[in-house]
This record gives structure tokens, sequence and C-alpha cells, in this order.
């Protein structure tokens, strides 16, 4: 953004754009989350760490080990407070108006741990109440991932599982000024609570071209079945004026580097669904390249998070909820990152209509 941009957006003085939670490159295709390679984040790093170490930027004492564990059983003693939310039909719905009862303090990083240890709670609670079954309570002792899977599933998940679904949750813990980050960014900006930002996001995070894509990813490879199938598939779906799920993105001009280390996390599983993946991603590609050689389109992060997320054993209808799981990470972050700016975010609009004559 040009100063004169900036100036136009309320934000003279300050570059809009800074941040140091995470890079995105579109040209190369590198995504740096604090500092890392993604790729090396999630292969090596616990959700917990990254989650602490972006919330703990410029702050001088860190935050306790056992604080998400914590803030889970602080979410669970919520859960009869919660009214209706936890009846919604729709996961993101549900965890928007679940989020949204919890009251904010004057303390963000306390905030931060609260909503972050709160939303898997929240989901797995969802969706067990939407299957008819009691909610689970949560084992802090557990690691995130585990616990999220557990309070879902009800087993202790295989460990190939949790490692998959950690790498998952570190994976898509922050991108950029994404939409969802933006509306918390704004919505921190005005000084409102860390609470109201994290529920703007997750209403923003819920559109299909956002975090509601990877559901559809999976109604898609359920609907071609088998890899000698995709093409027909596909063509047929552009055909009917409809886009291929998973496919595209705003700013990567190559393959989302996503998309690899969520197929490289999900291999151990040994699903069945990675090879048709395979087969339906190669085929899109190929048809979309000639539809519109001007323009790569290639995989994004949603389709193997679809595969990997069935391949963990969570229903598809949990999978954006699961999305903001670990999003929230980084949306809290960029409120306290924006907080330190105490700049209003206030975009122009032009003005097209008509003038009193
Ligand atoms: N399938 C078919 N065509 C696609 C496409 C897809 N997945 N993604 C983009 N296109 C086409 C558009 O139709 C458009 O064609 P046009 O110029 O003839 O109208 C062109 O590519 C540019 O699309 P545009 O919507 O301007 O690009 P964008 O940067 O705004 O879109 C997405 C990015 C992610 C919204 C888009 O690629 C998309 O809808 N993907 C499918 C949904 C998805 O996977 N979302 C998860 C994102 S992480």
């Amino acid at each position: 953004m040009s100063a004169d941009q900036a100036k136009g957006y309320g934000l003279e003085g300050v570059n809009a754009a800074d941040t140091r939670i995470s890079h995105v490159d579109g040209e190369r295709g590198q995504l740096v989350i604090i500092g890392s390679d993604v790729e090396q984040l999630a292969a090596s790093t616990g959700f917990e760490q990254v989650a602490h170490a972006m919330l703990e930027q410029g702050r001088g004492e860190p935050i306790a080990s056992t604080a998400l564990g914590d803030a889970r059983v602080r979410a669970w003693e919520l859960l009869p407070r919660l009214g209706d939310a936890l009846a919604a039909t729709d996961g993101m719905d549900s965890l928007r108006a679940a989020l949204a009862h919890i009251w904010a303090t004057s303390d963000d990083i306390a905030d931060a741990v609260t909503a972050i240890g709160a939303a898997p709670v929240f989901v797995a609670a969802w969706n067990r109440t939407h299957r008819g079954l009691a909610p689970i309570a949560p084992s802090p002792e557990l690691d995130h991932a585990t616990d999220y899977l557990r309070m879902t599933t009800g087993d202790l998940p295989d460990p190939a599982a949790s490692k998959a679904l950690g790498a998952y949750l570190v994976t898509v813990s922050d991108h950029g000024m994404n939409a969802s980050t933006f509306t918390a960014r704004v919505i921190a900006s005005t000084a409102s609570d860390l609470i109201s930002s994290v529920v703007g996001a997750v209403g923003a995070l819920k559109g299909p071209l956002h975090g509601g894509a990877p559901g559809p990813v999976l109604d898609m490879l359920d609907a071609i079945g088998t890899p000698a199938n995709a093409e027909a598939w596909l063509l047929n779906e552009l055909a009917a004026g409809n886009r291929i799920m998973g496919m595209g993105h705003r700013i990567y001009r190559v393959r989302d580097p996503r998309a690899a280390v969520l197929e490289l996390a999900v291999k151990p599983l040994n699903t069945p669904r990675l090879g048709l993946a395979h087969a339906v991603e190669t085929a899109a590609a190929k048809i979309l390249r000639e539809r519109k050689p001007d323009r790569p389109l290639a995989a994004n992060v949603e389709f193997y998070t679809a595969v990997l997320l069935d391949a963990v054993g969570l229903p598809r209808e949990q999978f954006s909820p699961t999305f903001a799981v670990g999003r929230v990470a980084g949306w809290c972050a960029h409120v306290l990152e924006q907080r330190r700016t105490g700049k209003l975010i206030r975009p122009a609009s032009t003005y097209v209509g008509q003038m009193p004559s």
C-alpha cells in the first residue's frame, strides 16, 4: 500500500500490512509462520508451541505450558451457559454463537488463551450434540489435537492421527492478511475486545470462498468415486457453471505449499482417498490450465484438508469449524499486533452514486 493509499485508510504513519506472524509469497509458493517455513514447522512443532509463540510476540513472560489445557477445562464449564448455541444445524453458526457467550476481559492475552482453548471444546460438543451424543469433557493433560479428536469421537486417537491433526492445526494457524484475519484486525482496530474480533472472524471464515471448501471437496471426491471418472465429472461441473472446490487461490500462482504439507502429513494414515485425490487434482489442474491458460489455478489448502480431516476421523460437517480451531491462534495474535499500532482501520469508499443537484 502506498503512503497516499494509507492516508485514505486512516493509516498514516503505520504500514497496515506490517506483521511478524506470517508471510505468504504467492509467486514462489512459500509460507513462513513465526520465522519458520510451514513445512518445517508442521513437521516439528506442536500447535501449543506455535500458538504460544504467536501470542508471546513482543511480550516478556512466557505463557504457561498448561494454559491451553486449563482453558479447555474452563470452556467445558461454560457449556451449560451457551443457550441453544450447540443446537445450531451448522457448526460455524454454533461456534460463532458459543464463542459470543465468553465475556471479554481487559486482558487480551488471557482472552486469547480462553478463545483458543474454547474452540475445540465448543466444536466437539456441537458435533456430539448434533449426533445425539453427550459431549465429552476435556483432558487438560493431553495435547490440543489429541484432546480435540478424543472429545469428538469419544476414543483416545491413534498417535498417527493425533500427529496428522496437529500438523494440520499448525499449517492453518495463520496465513497473512486473509479475509477472516483482516476482519479480526478491523474489529480490534476500533478498540473493541478480542472475543468480538474472534466472533467476527468466524463469520468471515464460514464462506465457501474462504474456509467453507473442504466439506465440498470431500463431497466431490465421493461423487467422482474412481480416478477414471475424474475428467468427465470435472468437465460436467464446469459446464454447469460451478467452480472446482479446493482449486485456485487469491495469492498463490503456484500450488499452495500447504497442500504438500498436508499431503505428507496424511500419508502415514494410509487412506485410500489419497490416491483418488491425486488423480482428481491432476485432472482438475489439466482442465483448468486448458480453460484458463493465463490464470494459474492449482490445488489450495482445502484440497488435502478434506483428505486429512476425513482420515483422522472427523466428520465432514466439522471441517470448517476445525479450520477455526487452528486459525483462532492467528486471529488472536493479529488482534494483539493490531492493538500495538493503536490505529483505526478505515477503508475508503468511492462514491459512484448521484450527487444532489
Ligand atoms: N474452478 C474453476 N474456475 C476457477 C476457480 C475454480 N476453483 N477458481 C478461479 N476460477 C476462475 C474464475 O471463474 C475466474 O474466471 P473468469 O475470469 O473467467 O471469471 C478466474 O478463475 C479468476 O477467479 P477469481 O474469482 O477472480 O479469483 P479469486 O482470486 O478471487 O479467487 C478463490 C480465489 C479461492 C475464491 C477461487 O479460486 C475459488 O473460488 N476457488 C474454489 C473455492 C475454494 O477452493 N476455496 C478455498 C480457498 S483457500
